[in-house]
């Protein structure tokens, strides 16, 4: 395995095997029973998968334990080196009902899910711990470029120049979409704050009524603990030249407001000074320092 280039397909640097296949991927035509999770990388996607199967099972963890989470939610656009299937042949061999992941920036995702009016969770989490959590996977990941030094690493988050591109437009570019495609915006950290709440706004957004202690088991089970613990969900079955969870686990912290740990007060102010202009036409209600 080694580290793929990024190839850019209209603008947004995508890694070069997504950009080699991307007239499949474009042509993808999801069911309307379809539920599209999509997120910026470390956002929180596997935490949301988790709580999505765990409603649609009613909080039954051994249907969820069926299969480790690559192979129970298609990733649309992922594409490895063959033998290791695609996301487009996983999806051939599932029936619809199924739960898709994405990265992709809404102007990327094919057209077919808003078509179809599929629903679409978009998970969101504030910039700074978004961009430490992504910097620990990019040492570990390694199809992905390396990440390099801490101070060069910030600077290539602020330009965009990441795998699945800006975090800013990313965040924008579902939040502005929302309401005219029935887009579910969560924060990461709202989840936090009150796990109960937001699986209670999941399940409602799925047209879903669950009882008061299936919730709670799924809160329960959806922990960072339990996950971190759960062979099934913490990509422990993701090849080592994949990942290599021995540089930094997957499950990694969970927390809302590592970045203290890793920015400096000079970074600090050049990386709040440059939020402020890329974010000044947005009013996405995000908590991001604390
Ligand atoms: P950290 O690196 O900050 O720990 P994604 O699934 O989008 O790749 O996001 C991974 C991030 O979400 C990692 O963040 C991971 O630890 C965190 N995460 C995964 N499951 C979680 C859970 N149940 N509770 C809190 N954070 C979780």
């Amino acid at each position: 395995m080694y580290r793929f280039p990024l190839i850019k397909v209209r603008g947004v640097p995508l890694r070069c095997y997504i950009a080699d296949n991307w007239d499949s991927i474009c042509a993808f035509r999801p069911d309307p029973s379809d539920i599209l999770i999509a997120t910026y990388p470390k956002a929180g996607t596997t935490w949301v998968q988790e709580i999505v199967d765990l409603l649609r099972h009613n909080g039954d963890a051994e249907a969820t334990s069926r299969a480790p989470t690559p192979e129970r939610f298609p990733f649309l656009e992922i594409h490895y080196p063959p033998p290791i299937p695609s996301g487009l042949s996983r999806l051939k061999n599932m029936d619809p009902p199924r739960v898709i992941k994405t990265h992709l920036p809404f102007q990327l995702v094919p057209k077919g899910f808003w078509e179809n009016k599929c629903k679409t969770i978009y998970v969101a989490r504030n910039a700074k711990d978004n961009l430490v959590s992504y910097y620990h996977f990019d040492k570990m990941t390694l199809i992905q470029p390396e990440p390099g030094p801490w101070d060069g690493y910030i600077l290539k988050f602020m330009k965009g120049e990441l795998a699945w591109g800006s975090w800013y437009d990313h965040v924008k570019g579902y939040w502005k979409e929302r309401k005219k495609n029935n887009i579910l915006y969560v924060f990461y950290e709202d989840m936090k704050e009150n796990p109960r709440r937001e699986v209670e706004r999941i399940m409602h957004y799925l047209d879903m009524s669950l009882g008061y202690d299936v919730i709670s088991h799924i809160v329960e089970l959806t922990s960072f603990k339990s996950m971190k613990e759960n062979p099934m969900a913490n990509y422990s079955s993701m090849p080592t030249p994949i990942f290599d969870q021995s540089i930094s686990p997957f499950m990694r912290k969970g927390e809302v407001g590592d970045w203290t740990n890793y920015f400096s007060p000079a970074q600090i102010q050049m990386f709040d000074d440059d939020y402020k202009r890329q974010m000044m036409d947005a009013d996405i209600p995000f908590r991001t320092n604390i």
